[in-house]
């Protein structure tokens, strides 16, 4: 690859952020206060399911301080949603839309309250009296389809939301060559997204009379668009802005304070701010699906995978959310990284009147990968052969198909990855293949601590799939005489953490071939960039940097021809997916690809049932490492992250209510639970339609993780776990009932 360009690109150049950070100050929407700013607190639903018969807001109108009660009847086209609009942005009767008055979830919004302090809202909103017809509520995604269930939309049959499927080959054909059949059932639990900052921002009008929210988010040109539609205004009069972000993984890609905070504005003519405590932002922003997968795999006695069957049910909660795409991608990734001929699949997005599920890091792949990553390692078991050396059997290559019959995008490196993460950690090849390198030191059966070692492969798409449609604007301006003495870019893309401003100046000084030091960045603002798409899908560093890229070269040759300002505005679209067909799933789902394998050692007390993570070998291609200490950072995150769901977090939610919204009682990891070591190897194979080479890869290192634990734990046991989370509770006691640990 080319490592000639002496100027950014490849540099662990320090975070432009990072100073301000550290010191505190920079200011995240919390932090921000306006003159004359008011306070406004959300009234929540009572109840899982009920229709509102009548709302009487007398008793907080008149309560000293209060300046205003917002309810359905003042939202002028009261719908929203990132993918489908079906949520009413308060819930009540006297709505502009049909259906508005009945709540689905305890999340739904009913009624706003803006007062003069935040302790005045906080009061009034509680004298706020609701009269609830009780509906029958539905909670588990298997009886929401069965007949007769209760419906929570009417243009939803069954509560399926969204239905996809593959047809692939001849499958009893498969099933006839397989000399090996597994078979399995996997649940996985909620995922809480927990990042730093709780929901938070401000509502103003700007001196240009817009209607501005400052806010957390992961796209401002999608808030803008989803706030002037609620609102019924053109797009032009409502601004977004976002000032610092504490994290995002998914959990700010739909609508949370935006849309409420733009009305109160609106309505009151002055500034409102929101802040919700931890507790308000875990019950009340959308979490990582649950899904339950049923799998079936076959392969020959030499290792060849021949037939894969899975049913996939998530449960999507009581609005769509992005459960339809995140199921489309759960749908792909239940054949894992593999080649196999003869394919069934049906997955299933149902609504229930749970908490709404949607994006988290990985978008419905770290659940697919559970199951198709514990299949291939059971097959391993089953067959005798060696989990790397069957991984490397079957995996993608240059040219492989998935499961949806089209050719991957090229710059496929999965076996390169696999014999990569294989040496890096446990394994050698000799002429007999792949196997492990260290006698296994669990198996001697003395003591309570076991230890064992596992193995699992992963892929991830860059940027939005199935015909989404996908672009990314940029504009660069040059500024000098006889050199180039600064170059101003102008993106819109989130910086939620994740160091993507820094990436993106780095970019921008290796394309038009001047320090980094002359690079400066505008963004974050509706009213000064254009339309980035958003911080998710792996896909910022892709798209943005195509984008600069693009305006760079146009903008340079400005320069060159002395035309000025030399100035360019540059669309990126990379090459065109398509939808799933319906009838037989066929589609080219995506451009582009990061490839990922991972090895951990754990630690398992068969006496309490707690695993311990030791040791973590992940080792991805992510074609250039732009900022290499970035790239690290986001392994390294993204490992702990995984650790987290994989053996401790678990939200209990009860009837559609989530019973431990705490950091007390939702337990995530801490420093103390970090492994001792977390290798990070990188990989470099370009894509080719990557900037600079670069793939995508925040999402990536959180995708096997989970499986790599579980297969763990069976060498170490030799129980095979199928549920997540891999708490000690459940843990201790499948572990007593194969008679393990009994003192
Ligand atoms: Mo992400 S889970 O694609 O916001």
């Amino acid at each position: 690859m080319d490592k000639e360009q002496p100027f950014a690109v490849g540099k662990s150049i320090r975070r432009i952020d990072a100073l301000g950070k550290v010191t505190g100050e920079a200011l995240y929407p919390g932090d921000i206060d306006l003159d004359g700013q008011l306070w406004m607190k959300i009234r929540f639903s009572d109840r899982a399911h009920a229709r509102i018969k009548a709302i009487d807001t007398s008793a907080a109108e008149s309560f000293p301080g209060v300046v205003a009660v917002l309810t359905a009847k003042d939202v002028p086209c009261n719908e929203y949603g990132l993918v489908t609009k079906d949520q009413p942005v308060l819930c009540g009767p006297g709505s502009t839309i049909a259906d508005a008055d009945t709540v689905r979830c305890y999340m739904d919004n009913i009624a706003l309250v803006v007062a003069e302090t935040e302790a005045i809202a906080a009061h009034a909103v509680k004298l706020i009296q609701i009269e609830y017809e009780d509906l029958p509520p539905v909670f588990d995604p298997e009886l929401a389809m069965l007949d007769g269930a209760p419906q929570l939309h009417e243009d939803r049959p069954h509560n399926i939301e969204q239905y996809y499927r593959i047809r692939k080959g001849d499958l009893a054909g498969g099933w006839a060559q397989a000399d090996v059949i597994v078979e399995g059932e996997f649940s996985t639990g909620y995922q809480e997204h927990a990042y730093l900052q709780p929901e938070a921002g401000l509502g103003y009008i700007d001196e240009q009379g817009r209607v501005t929210v400052i806010v957390a988010g992961q796209w401002t040109h999608e808030d803008q668009y989803l706030i002037a539609h609620a609102l019924g205004l053109p797009e032009d009069q409502v601004r977004v802005i976002y000032p610092a972000i504490g994290g995002a993984f998914g959990g700010r890609e739909d609508m949370s304070v935006q849309i409420v905070l733009a009305l109160a504005a609106q309505r009151v003519q002055r500034p409102v701010k929101i802040i919700w405590s931890r507790e308000e932002s875990i019950l009340y922003h959308h979490k990582r699906h649950p899904m339950r997968i049923r799998a079936k795999w076959g392969a020959t006695k030499a290792g060849k995978l021949v037939a894969i069957e899975a049913r996939i049910v998530a449960d999507a909660g009581a609005y769509n959310y992005t459960s339809s795409k995140v199921l489309g991608n759960a749908n792909l990734m239940a054949t894992g990284p593999y080649e196999c001929e003869n394919v069934h699949t049906d997955a299933y997005a149902v609504l229930t009147n749970n908490i709404p599920t949607g994006a988290f890091r990985g978008f419905g792949a770290p659940q697919a990968a559970f199951a198709a990553e514990t299949m291939m390692n059971r097959l391993a078991h089953e067959l005798q052969i060696d989990p790397v050396e069957l991984r490397l059997r079957n995996c993608v290559r240059e040219g492989s198909h998935l499961s949806v019959g089209t050719p991957l995008p090229a710059g496929v490196s999965m076996p390169q990855v696999i014999e990569k993460a294989a040496l890096e950690s446990y394994w050698t090849r000799d002429a007999g293949g792949w196997r492990r390198q260290t006698a296994r030191e669990s198996s001697d059966g003395q003591g309570a601590i076991r230890r064992g070692i596992g193995f699992a492969a992963g892929f991830k798409n860059v940027g939005y799939s199935f015909g989404a449609p996908e672009q990314s604007w940029a504009t660069v301006e040059l500024y000098g005489k006889t050199e180039i003495e600064q170059v101003i870019v102008r993106h819109g893309g989130a910086e939620v953490g994740q160091g993507t401003h820094t990436v993106m100046m780095q970019m921008a000084a290796e394309a038009v071939g001047v320090p980094f030091e002359c690079v400066r960045l505008i963004g974050h603002d509706t009213a000064e960039t254009m339309t980035s798409g958003s911080a998710s899908a792996s896909r910022l560093t892709f798209m943005s940097g195509n984008a600069i890229r693009g305006a760079a070269e146009q903008a340079l040759s400005a320069w060159k021809n002395e035309e000025r300002p030399a100035k360019a505005t540059y669309r990126y679209r990379p090459p065109k997916t398509t939808p799933y067909d319906p009838e037989t799933g066929k589609s080219e789902p995506n451009f582009a690809y990061g490839y990922v394998a991972q090895a951990v050692e754990v630690e398992v007390d068969t006496e309490t049932g707690f695993v311990r993570v030791v040791r973590v070998v992940s080792t991805n291609d992510v074609g250039r490492a732009v900022n290499p200490q970035h790239v690290q950072g986001q392994i390294e995150g993204a490992v702990i992250q995984a650790l987290g769901y994989t053996v401790m977090e678990h939200l209990v939610s009860v009837d559609g209510r989530i019973r431990n919204p705490y950091l007390s009682t939702y337990l995530i990891p801490t420093v103390l639970d970090v492994p001792v070591e977390v290798k990070s190897v990188v990989l470099e194979y370009p894509d080719p339609i990557g900037p600079f080479g670069a793939r995508g890869m925040a999402e990536m290192p959180f995708i096997p993780l989970a499986p790599a634990i579980a297969a763990a734990i069976f060498d170490a046991t030799g129980v095979w776990f199928d549920q997540l989370p891999l708490i000690p509770d459940l843990v201790v006691k499948k572990l007593r009932e194969r008679g393990i640990g009994v003192v």
